[in-house]
């Protein structure tokens, strides 16, 4: 055979095994879809957040105080849990539903309250209420939401929670809790380690205002990230919704730096008096966020508050708080059974929301997880982060021999000595 028939059969030869072994993926036309399929953790959708946002939303987003130490720890410490998973336990029906405060959720976590949604995406917390819903998990407003009340109760049919804070102006206060009320809000939660804004030193260098301030350094900002730009010179005004309208306090429509506001408007003079009113002017259920003590959740459990909220702000407040999660074990053993319990801060994973529940946490809270899975992708990217978390749930419990929420106890966990 002469040598270039040997050689074009070889060469049809390679075609035909290349070709039973090549599978192209069909091309995605739609920009978000072809993103997300990407996409496979948290981390990737801040990556992603972070090239799709102006770097002063993106900052606002994933900055918190000073050194930002306590903002890394609250991810780090759950590194120190280490999993003891127990086989041959058929694990072929694993369910991750529980219940929640008197009802059923399909797996234990909750919408943190975060502020100025809509610097991610112009539909901001209408969208992930909307997702939280088809989730079936409850969600949480906060006071310094880019929507409304009645805008997320118009929306959303589902569990929703309003953020307060302890506000100088107690009419204004008032009237929002009647508002949260008219609209089926089932609780308040009170943050309280906000007696002044933390010092977030990314947004002090930015000069980070609300609305974001058009300057020479925004325009560049904005030129370089044209989707998000064009998003936003197509929607209404950003504003701090729930006060909208209202000269007394200010909503936001005038450039606003976020510490001159909150510390202007809210009161430094907060007490447990504070959560008292609260309970004479709010009929609902009430947890406090921002519990960073055993002592603390003892005095809200005292007090027969519906739940404690372990978290130090996602960071943004005190720098050098300790991490939710570490804090579980301890205030479980003080306050367990009495009240509800909620970890939140540095929740990557379906496996971290695990190691709360099995440490003693009722449920998670997560913040940064969706506040980057709406800037990367709006709200397919929030429904994306949702259906990532619980699947890892299953996932873990799987792997690790639970079949039901009930069994996930401090056996299943081991807890490794910080390397520093
Ligand atoms: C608001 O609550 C913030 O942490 O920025």
């Amino acid at each position: 055979m002469n040598k270039s028939i040997k050689f074009g059969r070889l060469f049809v030869a390679m075609l035909k095994t290349l070709r039973s072994v090549v599978k192209f993926r069909r091309y995605e036309r739609d920009r978000t879809l072809r993103a997300l399929s990407k996409v496979a953790d948290v981390g990737d959708l801040r990556r992603l957040a972070k090239k799709r946002l102006p770097g002063g939303c993106f900052d606002y987003i994933d900055g918190a105080a000073q050194d930002e130490v306590t903002a890394a720890s609250n991810v780090a410490s759950f590194g120190n849990y280490f999993f003891r998973p127990r086989v041959l336990r058929d694990v072929a029906n694993v369910d991750t539903r529980t219940t929640f405060l008197g009802e059923e959720i399909p797996f234990p976590v909750m919408i943190a309250p975060t502020g100025f949604d809509r610097i991610a995406d112009s539909q901001g917390e209408l969208a992930v209420a909307r997702a939280a819903e088809r989730a079936g998990i409850p969600y949480s407003l906060s006071t310094m939401g880019t929507r409304s009340i009645e805008e997320i109760a118009d929306v959303s049919e589902g569990r929703k929670w309003f953020q307060v804070y302890v506000w100088r102006d107690k009419p204004l206060l008032k009237e929002m809790l009647e508002r949260a009320a008219a609209a089926n809000y089932e609780g308040i939660m009170i943050t309280v380690d906000t007696a002044v804004l933390g010092r977030r030193e990314r947004d002090v260098r930015r000069g980070f205002s609300l609305p974001p301030k058009v300057g020479l350094g925004t325009i560049i900002d904005g030129a370089l990230h044209p989707r998000w730009t064009w998003d936003f010179l197509r929607s209404e005004p950003i504003q701090f919704a729930n006060v909208k309208g209202s000269s007394i306090v200010g909503d936001g429509s005038t450039p606003v730096t976020l510490s001159d506001y909150i510390n202007s408007q809210f009161d430094p003079a907060l007490s447990w008096d504070d959560v008292e009113w609260f309970r004479e002017n709010w009929s609902g259920l009430v947890m406090i966020k921002g519990v960073q003590t055993v002592e603390d959740a003892k005095i809200a459990a005292a007090m027969g508050l519906d739940g404690v909220i372990l978290s130090n702000h996602g960071g943004r407040q005190l720098d050098y708080a300790p991490s939710p999660i570490d804090l579980v074990a301890p205030v479980a053993d003080a306050v367990g059974g009495e009240t509800t319990i909620v970890c939140d801060g540095g929740v990557r994973r379906g496996s971290d929301i695990v190691k709360a529940v099995a440490m003693g946490a009722d449920a998670c809270m997560i913040g940064r997880a969706y506040f980057y899975a709406l800037g990367a992708a709006g709200e397919r990217g929030v429904d994306w982060v949702l259906d990532f978390l619980r699947a890892g749930v299953e996932h873990t419990m799987v792997l690790s021999g639970a079949s039901s929420i009930a069994e996930l106890n401090r056996d299943l966990i081991e807890v490794r000595a910080r390397e520093i």
